[in-house]
Order: C-alpha cells, then structure tokens, then sequence
C-alpha cells in the first residue's frame, strides 16, 4: 500500500466526471487499498478516486464504524435536509456551510465486485453527497452561496501557494498536526 498526492483546487482532474468501472480488477482493489490510506495519513472521512489523480468512479468513506469502497455509487434515496460545515482534502483549510439531504441510502459495487446498499445519516450522509459528487466533478463550493464561495476562494488563494504543482504530499506526522483553524479533522472529506 502507498499514501498517494492529493490533488488540490485548480487541477483539472477534480472538475472531470469519472468513468464507470466496468470491472472490479486487483489493479483497482489495489488502488481502494492507497486511498483508504492515503485518507487516513490525511485525517479525512472521505476521499475520491479524481483526489488522487484517477479518473474511475471510485470512492472509500469512513465514518466512526462504516468503512466502505463503493465502485459506481449512486444515490437511490434521500431524505430531510442538513447543513453542514465541510472542508476538502483537496482544499486544505477552507471550510464552508453546506445544505446537503439528512440521510441517503447509496447502491454501489464493494471490493468483491457485487453490488450492496449503505444507508448513511449525519456525517456518513454528508460524506457519501461530497464524495459522489467528486465523481461529477463537483466541489462543495459549487454549493455555497455567492458571498460564501468568494470568502472559500480568498481563503484558498492564501493556501494554494503551499501546493505549487497542484499536488498535496503527505508526511508521516500529518495526521496528528492540529489544524490552523482549528476546524476537527473529521471535517474533511
Ligand atoms: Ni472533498
């Protein structure tokens, strides 16, 4: 297993809809196996296949027990509505308040390649929206309001020089650093 670069804000991957897996391969087990850990070096929930470079619709979560890959998720019911305070792995110390629906229940394809369902509320519902997004290329700023988006972007323009190839490499000793804003790192998806 390897912790892979993060891509961050301003690379074109993370604005590109990803392509269906048509098969569960090892290459792609392989590839769930990096993210899961990429994802935990980073201290996120959640993480998308564009995040790391790919371009498959491929996504993992963790979520206090829940712990899943899910090839070709999509989202079969929802429910309510709840607004959440989100970050991104891929834009590090922005945070913004999203209105995403309270619970979902996701259909996807697992690691063995057959298909099951997750039902997720609170921050696994939070989650599963952010990441199936991803797979649409869409951010979470694309859900904030005008205001809010323009505040997320200047924050963002304070950050981006830390990245200069549009790529966040992760250290060993990362995922205990407090975060500046002192936002918990159960916020990043
Ligand atoms: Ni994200």
């Amino acid at each position: 297993m390897a912790v892979l670069p993060i891509t961050v804000l301003g690379a074109p991957i993370l604005r590109q809809v990803t392509t269906e897996v048509t098969e569960v391969t090892d290459e792609l087990r392989a590839l769930a196996a990096d993210m899961f850990e990429t994802m935990r070096m980073a201290s996120g929930v959640g993480l998308a296949a564009p995040q790391v470079g790919r371009s498959e619709r491929l996504c993992v979560v963790e979520v206090g027990d829940v712990s899943a890959a899910l090839f070709n998720p999509e989202i079969i019911e929802r429910e309510g509505k709840i607004k959440w305070e989100e970050g991104c792995l891929s834009i590090p110390e922005v945070f913004g308040w999203v209105e995403r629906s309270a619970k979902v229940k996701v259909r996807a394809l697992g690691l063995d390649g057959q298909p099951f369902e997750l039902e997720g509320s609170e921050l696994l519902a939070v989650c599963l929206q952010h990441e199936i997004d991803h797979l649409d290329g869409k951010l979470f700023l694309d859900h904030l309001s005008f205001l809010n988006r323009r505040r997320a972007l200047a924050e963002w323009e304070e950050e981006r020089e830390k990245y200069p190839n549009l790529l966040r490499v992760l250290k060993p000793g990362d995922r205990d650093e407090p975060s500046k804003s002192g936002h918990a790192a159960e916020e990043a998806l």
